[in-house]
């Protein structure tokens, strides 16, 4: 387990801005090494400023149709619900690009969610020419932490966070009431690149308890992004960034 990276930023506007940096030089590495950028997007409030960056500022700077676009997570929701990460990752961003249809990987929210997990693996193993037993490994995961600590839809003593042969699966969001569409950590965990973006206040303590807390991944889900090989970055304002004691 190699040491995150810690990226601290005034405030959300500057994470933003990093981190659609940071999006851009990996993709063009990726696009350069590869001829194709596989990119996890995350979900959530926090990476929408980032997006439209990416769709704005830095247009010009990916090589867009040289991108597949993946979900780390989705609500079971029709594509054009206002909870839907793909609808707003489309809002945001796809729908400026000028994608061709095949980039864009989205989970079918609108599915049975077993259904939805399942047709989403298969799209992953015949996007990544996986065998049996393969895990899809992307150049960049995104994720976002909620204040709970969770990744993806990843959530505390969640019996999803011990899957080790799925890709995804559907889970239960007590909390909301609601049903969900997840990537597994042997996914997550086998990204080349992890980035974290988390902004706020509300975020400081789960940041401290993930990154200086005890190795408890039941309770902290994100710990489980730092235990795999790979590279992982946090771009993080002071805010979230408060209650840590080290920041590099
Ligand atoms: C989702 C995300 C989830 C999100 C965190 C943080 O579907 O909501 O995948 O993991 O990243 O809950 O959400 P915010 O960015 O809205 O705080």
């Amino acid at each position: 387990m190699s040491e995150p990276k810690i990226v601290v930023l005034e405030d959300a506007e500057a994470a933003c801005v990093r981190a659609a940096e940071e999006i851009t030089h990996v993709a063009g590495e990726a696009i350069c090494t590869h001829a194709e950028f596989r990119l996890c997007l995350t979900g959530g409030s926090t990476p929408v400023k980032t997006y439209e960056l990416l769709a704005t500022r830095f247009h010009l700077s990916v090589d867009w149709k040289e991108v597949q676009f993946f979900w780390g997570d989705e609500r079971c929701v029709p594509p054009d619900d206002q909870a839907s990460n793909y609808g707003m990752a489309d809002r945001t961003m796809l729908e400026r690009l000028e994608l061709r249809p095949e980039q864009v990987h989205r989970i079918r929210g609108e599915d049975d969610p077993e259904q939805a997990a399942r047709k989403y693996e298969d799209d992953l193993r015949e996007s990544f020419s996986l065998d049996e037993g393969e895990f899809p490994r992307f150049h960049l995961m995104l994720l976002g932490l909620g204040d709970n600590a969770h990744m993806a839809s990843l959530f505390p003593g969640d019996p999803a966070l011990h899957e080790q042969t799925r890709l995804a699966v559907a889970v239960n969001v007590p909390a909301e009431a609601a049903r969900r569409v997840s990537l597994t950590v042997p996914v997550i965990s086998l990204s080349e690149r992890i980035l974290f973006i988390v902004t706020g206040e509300k975020k400081a303590q789960a940041v401290k308890n993930v990154l200086e807390g005890s190795r408890d991944p039941e309770r902290y889900p994100a710990q489980m992004a730092l235990a795999g090989q790979s590279e992982v970055m946090w771009i993080i304002d002071q805010a979230a960034a408060s209650l840590l004691t080290r920041k590099s």
